[in-house]
């Protein structure tokens, strides 16, 4: 049997915890996670080991609500605290932090908050108004409790992962950012917690994104206009799915490439199908 990870609930818990460790030598890792653990946040915790077999590493399971616009899916976002733990036990994670909202935020909130940019605001940010500034509030909160040598984040929500580093680069935070790949479903669906709230039919539907991302990077060699043109077509073809976007980013800038740009690039896409909002992307070379 795997050992079970402490489960702590408050912030000088966690911090004790750390100490503990760091008074044994060991170098820390976090794994920031709002719980409802898939394959892709296990995938996380592998790699953190596999990158220090000896790190204490920490899940932290917060369901952050100044990342929630009214009407999103805060109230009903899933919480499976017992399930996430055996799952974490069986990928040797030490530590799960899982606070309550009013251990995070005493007041009820953050009056000084982390602000997202001009790139905050478009895209996702632009779907849903201060998101990124509550999810970037979030992590430097988490990052200061736990005050890791590593973060992990997902190239699933590639515009967060883009935001995290910048954020780490501008404010001079002391962790190294770790990238971890997106892990898919079979069908090629990018796994997500809230693939939960997809219902069969929608669930095919929503294949239809990384077949979209699939036929875009089939045509990087041509060019924007033709991966734009080969991703629209397979979007227009499935009247199940919604699109909020479908975009291509230059990596480095985050902003939409122009026309007879070369380099490396994120295709990104938002849609809705049924009630759920999905996101995806997939990275490539263009020209
Ligand atoms: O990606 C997430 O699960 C959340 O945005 C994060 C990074 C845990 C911050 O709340």
């Amino acid at each position: 049997m795997p050992a079970r990870p402490v489960v702590v609930d408050t912030i000088a818990g966690i911090r004790a915890a750390v100490a503990g460790a760091r008074a044994e030598g060991r170098g820390v890792a976090l794994v920031p996670t709002m719980g409802a653990l898939h394959a892709g946040h296990l995938s996380h915790v592998e790699r953190v080991r596999d990158l220090d077999p000896a790190a204490f590493v920490v899940v932290s399971v917060f369901v952050n609500p100044l990342q929630f616009g009214a009407g999103e899916d805060f109230e009903r976002y899933p919480r499976t605290l017992d399930d996430d733990v055996a799952k974490l036990a069986a990928v040797g994670a030490d530590a799960v932090f899982a606070p309550s909202v009013a251990e995070m935020y005493p007041d009820g909130g953050a009056v000084v908050t982390v602000h997202a940019g001009a790139v905050g605001a478009t895209f996702e940010g632009a779907a849903r108004p201060g998101h990124f500034d509550g999810a970037l509030t979030a992590v430097a909160k988490l990052l200061h409790i736990v005050a890791p040598d590593s973060a992990t984040f997902g190239r699933k929500d590639a515009q967060q992962l883009w935001l995290v580093e910048r954020m780490v680069r501008d404010l001079d935070l002391p962790v190294r950012v770790v990238e971890i790949p997106i892990v898919r479903e079979p069908g090629g669906l990018a796994m997500s917690s809230r693939n939960r709230y997809l219902s069969a039919a929608e669930r095919d539907s929503a294949l239809a994104l990384s077949r979209a991302l699939a036929a875009a990077e089939s045509e990087a060699d041509a060019g924007i206009d033709a991966v734009l043109i080969a991703a629209q077509a397979v979007l227009a073809e499935e009247p199940g799915v919604e699109v909020g976007y479908f975009a291509v980013v230059d990596a480095t800038t985050f902003a939409p490439v122009p026309d007879g740009f070369r380099g490396p690039v994120i295709a990104i896409v938002a849609a809705r199908v049924g009630a759920t909002r999905l996101i995806d992307n997939a990275r490539f070379r263009l020209g």
